[in-house]
């Protein structure tokens, strides 16, 4: 029996959340869930964005599942998912980006974005007229993340790794994540290259095909796969991993999506296949591909969700699951 910390969080992050655990519950008893909370709703019951509670519990189970947060404009608000990354050390943040809708173009491709520094470690000043943001680039940090790409590349099957930076401008810090990509792949089979980030955004919309694995900085991996994600469908179809030494937090890549919160429009795909990257986590490796392979069926058969112009609903779309599920077992 595996522990997972549940951290619905708001917006629409409880309605894909309530989607995704009604497929878990009908897909293994292997799982026991412990309820936790971050962000606005724990600050309103705690006073704190990030409780103590919450970081007791996230210690005391094998994996955590969230649904996503609003950030709120108080200047001395500091993000509990940042502090989670880093205090948990989730270097490494994998993002698949899959073609599921019928009609598009084939795509899978990988995105392995750096998860504890750069531009994200949150030092900023102000300096009277100006303000100034810390970029950070750590040899030991990239060497982890080139060392997790290497490895996520052998295991998956994966052929060509394409390292994004911005080198020529950013000679240092860039620069230095640069050349450990280059020490490290030096006597590696896998196919390499590297790719300036404003040429990868430009490829990735041209010639999205060409990619395979893109390994990248934090910053640069947070943007690109939001415009992945529009490649196959939009942000509901974009799930994501924080992969720690020890520990693993499993979220989709949209954010709490007010402006369709409440309505049953939400599109829980990205969530139930961050779950799917979880079972993977947790060696629950034929029950993740059942996931998989009825999310295919379902819109293989022309299901359609509200992000992409349909009609079916956030709880029908885990009905839809449930039943494809049960079908297939
Ligand atoms: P967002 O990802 O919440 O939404 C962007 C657009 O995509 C919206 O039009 C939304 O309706 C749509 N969308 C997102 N997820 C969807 C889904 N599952 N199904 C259908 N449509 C979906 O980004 P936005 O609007 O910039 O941010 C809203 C709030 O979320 C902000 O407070 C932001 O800081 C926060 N945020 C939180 C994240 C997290 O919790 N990991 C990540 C990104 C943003
Ligand atoms: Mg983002």
């Amino acid at each position: 029996m595996h522990r997972v910390c549940v951290i619905p969080g708001d917006g629409i992050g409880p309605e894909v959340m309530d989607a995704c655990l009604k497929v878990l519950e009908n897909l293994t008893d292997n799982l026991k869930f412990v309820h936790a909370e971050i962000g606005v709703n724990a600050y309103k019951k705690y006073g704190k964005y990030l409780p103590e509670e919450t970081v007791q519990l996230l210690q005391h189970t094998d994996a955590c599942l969230f649904g996503a947060l609003t950030t709120p404009s108080s200047p001395d608000y500091r993000s509990p998912l940042l502090a989670i990354r880093q205090g948990l050390k989730l270097y490494a943040n994998v993002r698949p980006v899959r073609t599921l809708l019928p009609g598009r173009p084939e795509i899978d491709m990988v995105i392995i974005r750096e998860n504890t520094e750069d531009l994200y470690v949150g030092l900023e000043e102000y300096h009277g007229s100006y303000a100034v943001a810390a970029k950070i680039v750590t040899r030991e940090a990239s060497e982890r993340i080139v060392n997790f790409a290497l490895d996520y590349a052998r295991k998956h099957g994966r052929k060509k790794i394409a390292c994004v930076h911005k080198s020529n401008v950013l000679r240092k810090t860039d620069g230095l994540f640069a050349e450990i990509f280059r020490e490290k792949v030096a006597d590696e089979e896998v196919e390499t290259e590297e790719v300036y980030v404003d040429t990868c955004a430009l490829r990735l919309v041209t010639s999205p095909e060409r990619f395979d694995v893109i390994l990248t900085l934090n910053l640069y991996g947070d943007i690109l796969s939001d415009l992945a994600a529009g490649l196959v469908g939009g942000l509901g179809f974009a799930p994501s991993a924080n992969i720690g030494e020890s520990y693993a937090m499993f979220e989709p890549v949209h954010g709490s999506a007010p402006d369709i919160a409440g309505k049953d429009a939400a599109n829980p795909t990205a969530m139930i296949l961050s779950a799917a990257m979880m079972l993977d986590y947790l060696k629950m490796e034929e029950e993740a591909a059942r996931i998989r392979k009825a999310i295919a069926a379902v819109y293989a058969s022309g299901v359609k969700t509200r992000d992409i112009g349909g009609e079916t609903g956030t709880k029908k779309f885990a009905d839809l699951i449930v039943k494809e599920i049960e079908k297939g077992s």
